[in-house]
């Protein structure tokens, strides 16, 4: 049997500054460089196979979530009162998720859906009339918002804690680096700011937030675990939006052959947003933690071990889909792994996709050409694939 040692060793950082600058390099060596891994600048595992993903994510009784789901073992190094649903197992995981499920669903979102419609329409047939723009502000992220904290019940003052907070939590899985030490300066008061608003009192009656309290009414989950999962509402449901929305709008902007299929059927709009997600996932990482000592495909693990799962890398990994790196809107998507996969798999995919339809469907409706006008700019982030600044043209239609 094969020990961690025998294991490939990629001496890189993944965290580095070199490595986030250049998004993808180090995903597709982890990948090429075996099933497994060990990346000796954080002592973990890592996996950049499909197939192996699939099948630690869909393991949770040997990959753990309590641990958390980044590379530091929140049990040893946590930073704030653990998830209820995004750090737990099954069966504890389960009452949190049937609230979200159920708040979450289709048919009880029919309103948010025609809000946000409207909301983009008028977002883009505005922009397709100043013609340039920053896609990443004044688009990706306006649009999301605008509508989920209205839908929440938040107020309205103080919004802008909601993305440095966000940033915090993100940036909070990856390394303790200067990365993190400057997103937890920035959103000292933004942390405050989350927890008051997450208190029953402080949401308006009717959004999300309230609807999860009502839960805690009829005793499926105890307020405190109600006001934790308005909380992740808010950490999990908003820059991984932003950022999806933005990379789509690059992707679209870079492939005009993809972006003329687009104009053509404005109802391929869902299908861009899944091939955006699977060659650009704004959340390219998912971790775990090895539950008990066992072993993996011949590799002994011990418990407490950290595993890291490069997403992005699976998704281009050559043995699920053909063509892997090219920008396709009419291939089969299916089986990408940027919501997750098994119990965990994203309980807000349907707000994302939702959101992320309107803006694509908005701007084949109102532009006829879109081009980048200028440099994009990344995001410098540990978890984190998005855009600072995407500066465009357009040509209304
Ligand atoms: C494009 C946008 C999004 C991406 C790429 C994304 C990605 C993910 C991923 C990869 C997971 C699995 C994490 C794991 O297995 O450890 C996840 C879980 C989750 N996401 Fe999203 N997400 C997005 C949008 C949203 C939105 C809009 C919300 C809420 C409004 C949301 C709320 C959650 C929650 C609560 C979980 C935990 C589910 C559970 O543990 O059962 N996400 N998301």
């Amino acid at each position: 049997m094969k020990v961690i040692t025998d294991l490939p060793v990629i001496a890189g950082d993944p965290f580095s500054d070199a490595e986030i600058c250049r998004p993808g390099q180090i995903d597709a060596h982890i990948r090429d460089a075996g099933e497994l891994v060990f990346v000796s600048s954080h002592g973990i595992l890592a996996t950049g196979r499909h197939e192996i993903c699939r099948e630690i994510l869909r393991n949770w009784q040997v990959f753990t979530s309590t641990g958390g789901t980044g590379i530091v073992d929140i049990r040893k190094d946590g930073w704030r009162v653990p998830s209820v649903i995004l750090d737990t197992d099954p069966p504890d995981h389960n009452r949190a998720r049937g609230v979200l499920n159920d708040i979450l669903s289709l048919r009880s979102l029919e309103q948010f859906k025609a809000q946000t419609e409207a909301q983009a329409d008028r977002m883009v047939r505005d922009l397709a009339q100043r013609g340039q723009f920053d896609a990443a502000a004044d688009l990706a992220k306006a649009l999301p918002m605008a509508v989920l904290p209205d839908a929440v019940g938040l107020q309205q003052d103080g919004r802008d804690h909601l993305l440095r907070y966000a940033s915090l939590n993100f940036n909070s899985l990856g390394p303790r680096n200067a990365i993190w030490q400057k997103a937890e300066e920035h959103a000292r008061e933004s942390v405050a700011w989350v927890t008051q608003q997450c208190a029953r009192e402080n949401l308006a009656p009717g959004g999300f937030g309230a609807a999860i309290y009502a839960h805690a009414d009829t005793g499926t989950i105890t307020p405190a675990e109600a006001g934790l999962l308005v909380r992740t509402f808010l950490s999990a449901g908003l820059d991984t939006t932003i950022y999806g929305i933005g990379n789509a709008i690059r992707a679209l902007a870079e492939n005009p052959d993809q972006w003329d299929l687009l104009r053509a059927d404005p109802t391929r709009a869902a299908a861009a947003f899944e091939e955006t997600l699977r060659l650009h996932p704004p959340s390219h990482l998912v971790g775990r933690t090895v539950a008990k000592d066992t072993s993996f495909r011949g590799t002994p693990l011990r418990e407490g071990q950290k595993v890291l799962l490069f997403i992005a890398a699976g998704n281009r990994d050559p043995r699920a889909f053909d063509r892997p790196d090219v920008f396709d809107i009419a291939r089969r998507t299916r089986g990408h792994l940027s919501f997750g996969v098994g119990v965990h798999g994203c309980v807000g995919q349907v707000i994302a996709r939702l959101e992320a339809v309107a803006v694509l469907t908005a701007m084949a409706r109102h532009f006829r050409a879109i081009d980048l006008n200028g440099k994009p700019e990344l995001t410098h982030t540990n978890w984190l694939r998005g855009h600072a600044r995407l500066p465009v043209s357009v040509i209304p239609a």
